[in-house]
């Protein structure tokens, strides 16, 4: 019988995220039932949401449920199909656990195409996040030619997406991420316009002041708390604010307030907010931009690989702590098998 290693949401955090907040455990794998596949999965991804998901207050998707195996989109392969449109081997995508095997229903999975990326970029660049940039920008930010587009967390998953597909439509494309490394990527290798350290600029406001000085037309918001207050001090008429996360208030008992909010009154400017889930109707048309911009050599991606489940709480913490250099994804299994 094969044993599948799970990790449990053992305890719900208060403030930090640590260890003890998991529990790594094996059971044999579930067989599926009429309708379903088994899945072995091959990467999964660790993602700031989930810890939206650890919290016991209601959001806009389900807690996760204490004792019970942690869920993960993931991408791995069929190994036993129950259900006519899957067949043994066929490459899926789904929401499924922090666990080596998964069971889930057919038509909860999407097939991808193991020739025509790399695996874990389902999980990344042609995955949610990816998806999360391209939807804020298209719905929301609509930056237009020579506007200035700042992105905060500009080296990961969503924001080094968010900034190249501004820069491919003739942007001025600034951001900030959290280590001298991912800044030198953001200027050197994704050609961002300028870029700053924001743990070790001497001020929020002149940091951006300097990699804005015309102000800010799109801020593609990923961070919350002072940077977008800083954020809001700079910003120009007509400014659109994508309101995509706010990773710098999760981990907080009590979320920073803000005060520069009258600037959008006087600035006209608009900031909405936004979940990627809602739409799944453009997946199709966003699948097929990505995938031509990778073909074409027109958009970079770097991601961070952990090894093994027992290692997917560790890489879920250090995402949060910003030790990811691009999208964090764990290898639960070798591939090609
Ligand atoms: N609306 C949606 O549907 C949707 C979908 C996906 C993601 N999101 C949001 O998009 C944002 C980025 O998510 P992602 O998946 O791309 O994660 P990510 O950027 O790959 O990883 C999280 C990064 O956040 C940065 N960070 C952590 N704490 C911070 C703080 N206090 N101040 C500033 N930066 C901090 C760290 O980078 P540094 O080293 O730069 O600090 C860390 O690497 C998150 O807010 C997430 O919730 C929203």
């Amino acid at each position: 019988m094969t044993q599948n290693t799970q990790v449990i949401f053992k305890a719900r955090p208060t403030g930090w995220v640590d260890d003890s907040h998991f529990e790594i455990v094996s059971n044999p794998a579930s067989t599926p039932g009429d309708g379903e596949a088994l899945v072995r999965n091959i990467y999964m991804s660790v993602d700031p949401y989930m810890r939206g998901r650890m919290r016991e207050q209601k959001s806009y998707t389900p807690g996760f449920e204490l004792g019970k195996v942690l869920q993960a989109g993931a991408v791995g392969q069929v190994v036993e199909s129950r259900a006519p449109e899957l067949a043994e081997g066929d490459l899926v995508q789904g929401m499924l656990g922090w666990e080596n095997y998964s069971v889930a229903k057919a038509g909860q999975l999407f097939k991808v195409d193991g020739k025509a990326a790399a695996l874990s970029y389902y999980l990344g660049i042609l995955g949610m996040p990816g998806m999360t940039a391209w939807v804020g920008l298209r719905n929301i930010g609509k930056p237009r030619t020579g506007e200035t587009v700042y992105v905060s967390a500009a080296s990961g998953a969503v924001g080094q997406v968010a900034g190249q597909i501004a820069k491919l439509q003739g942007c001025r494309v600034t951001g900030s991420a959290g280590a001298d490394d991912k800044v030198a990527y953001l200027l050197d290798e994704l050609g961002f316009d300028a870029a700053f350290n924001y743990k070790t600029a001497a001020s929020l406001g002149g940091a951006l002041g300097e990699a804005c000085p015309n102000g800010i037309d799109v801020y593609f918001e990923n961070v919350g708390g002072a940077m977008l207050d800083a954020v809001l001090a700079r910003i120009n008429p007509l400014a659109r604010i994508v309101a995509c996360g706010m990773i710098s208030q999760y981990n907080l008992e009590r979320p920073e307030g803000v005060r520069n909010l009258a600037t959008i009154v006087a600035n006209r400017a608009l900031m909405q907010g936004f979940i990627v889930s809602d739409h799944m109707d453009q997946r199709d048309d966003f699948l097929a931009e990505m995938s031509a911009w990778l073909r074409g050599d027109k958009i970079q991606y770097r991601e961070t690989v952990a090894q093994g489940i027992e290692n997917a709480p560790a890489a879920f913490i250090g995402m949060l702590k910003g030790e990811n250099f691009g999208k964090q994804v764990v290898q639960l299994a070798d591939w090609p098998a």
